[in-house]
């Protein structure tokens, strides 16, 4: 694709979408191709469309990825069919394969321990410390008087704010503290909620500055820095397990024994401990699981993303979130994450497949999609890591690949049927999926070792 210069866009949010295809695309060959194909994965029914423009700004046409099921996954003795976003081929073939696995072993078993979130007004303010912790619970009550109707639905439901207190940072930073806010959003992602707090802590904390009759007209003076909810959440905290009698792993792989698997398991286990190189990819394949469901469910994945990265560093060192135990003869394998996530508000009614996913695993509370994420954060690592220590990543990666790199040389369908049929017994690479496609368009046989 050639390009010619391209020029800074003034207004671009103000035209419409046509416009702004325009403008950025005048200087792209091949303009007519691309506008048509923007325009062909938009929405035939305009309603939906416009659901999907409004999501966010500066929309021109919609980005499709595969949405696929994992079936049979038992978690607590249910039986959930869990749908899975994503664009890597083998993630929802890995989930699928440990899924079953486990499905006769006992299933998945998890549990929440505590659904908090904690959300921060950060200040600055030259005083003298010892009195505003002393005063601090005065400005406890009328920061949560100040926010009594904001919070008069979520308390009805149950949750609403549970604590505010004072964290004196300034042996960190000059003059700098916290108002550490503990909320309870129940069944909501509760961003918004926790935010519109904060705001409003925030405006009262000034107002009792100005107005406290204890302080000298120098401590009047405070800087708020700003208020924000924080997407570490390390009391929303899932444990995930799964475990069987070594004897029972029997059939997992046929080149080492049940026992020499399940030490060979946990050696990789450790290592992902020790070494924060592994342990980065090691998680990573638990987020392809987490996310997957995330996406599917429409939940903020990048808060997700980032509360388990920060979660896996909690004990001062970026570590795995999993851990393996194999004692009296029983091999145990948990995961434990934080994550925060809603089933109610946000995305999950709004968006048409989000709602249709969360009616597919049964409209799970909060506390139960935390479970089935980790479930299926754990389902996707076990499938890896089995792979790593057995056969290796590639041979099943590839093979879900096939069809991406057919795809790439424009394979009709006869030539897919045939690849399909000829690299059961071959090794899929992509110089070898291209020779078989130069042989069988030669009809001559393929030579691929
Ligand atoms: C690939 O998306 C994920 C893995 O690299 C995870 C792992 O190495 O454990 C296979």
């Amino acid at each position: 694709m050639h390009m010619r210069k391209r020029e800074l866009i003034a207004g671009f949010s103000k035209l419409d979408r046509l416009q702004k295809i325009d403008k950025v695309l005048h200087h792209i060959q091949e303009e007519q191709n691309i506008k048509a194909e923007l325009e062909s994965y938009r929405h035939t029914n305009p309603q939906v469309q416009k659901l999907f423009d409004e999501f966010s700004e500066n929309t021109i046409t919609n980005f499709f990825m595969p949405y696929g099921i994992s079936p049979n996954v038992l978690i607590n003795g249910k039986l959930y069919h869990v749908p899975m976003v994503i664009e890597e081929s083998s993630v929802v073939a890995a989930a699928s394969n440990s899924a079953k696995f486990w499905s006769t072993r006992g299933g998945f078993k998890a549990s929440v321990k505590s659904m908090h979130k904690i959300g921060q007004v950060h200040f600055v303010w030259e005083g003298d410390g010892a009195k505003l912790h002393y005063l601090m619970p005065d400005i406890k009550e009328r920061l949560i008087k100040r926010t009594a109707l904001i919070t008069s639905n979520m308390r009805a439901r149950g949750g609403g704010i549970l604590d505010i207190e004072l964290v004196d940072m300034t042996a960190q930073l000059d003059n700098y503290y916290q108002l550490k806010a503990t909320f309870d959003t129940r069944d909501s992602m509760g961003a918004n909620f926790i935010n519109t707090c904060l705001e409003e802590f925030a405006a009262e904390l000034r107002m009792f500055f100005l107005e406290c009759k204890h302080f000298t007209d120098h401590e009047r003076d405070v800087q708020i820095i700003m208020s924000i909810l924080s997407n570490f959440t390390p009391e929303c905290v899932v444990e995930c397990l799964v475990e069987c009698p070594i004897d029972d792993l029997a059939g997992v792989d046929d080149t080492l024994t049940p026992l020499e698997f399940a030490q060979k398991f946990e050696k990789a286990v450790r290592i992902a401990q020790i070494d924060i190189h592994r342990a980065t990819t090691h998680n990573k394949g638990i987020f392809n699981g987490i996310d997957a469901v995330a996406l599917a469910t429409g939940q903020d994945f990048r808060a997700i993303e980032a509360c388990g990265h920060t979660f896996a560093s909690r004990n001062g060192r970026y570590s795995s979130l999993t851990d393996v135990s194999i004692e009296n003869g029983v091999f145990k394998y948990t995961l434990t994450v934080a994550l925060a996530v809603g089933t109610i508000g946000g995305l999950t009614a709004l968006h048409p497949l989000a709602k249709r996913s969360l009616q597919l695993l049964d409209n799970p509370n909060a506390e139960q999609l935390m479970m089935i994420l980790a479930t299926m954060g754990m389902a996707n690592n076990f499938s890896a890591v089995k792979s790593l220590i057995t056969k290796g990543i590639q041979l099943g990666h590839m093979k879900m690949h096939l069809l991406n790199i057919l795809n790439h040389f424009g394979a009709t369908l006869a030539e897919k049927e045939a690849a399909v049929e000829h690299f059961k017994t071959h090794k899929v690479s992509f110089s070898g999926v291209e020779d078989f496609l130069i042989c069988i368009r030669e009809k001559e046989v393929p030579n691929t070792i």
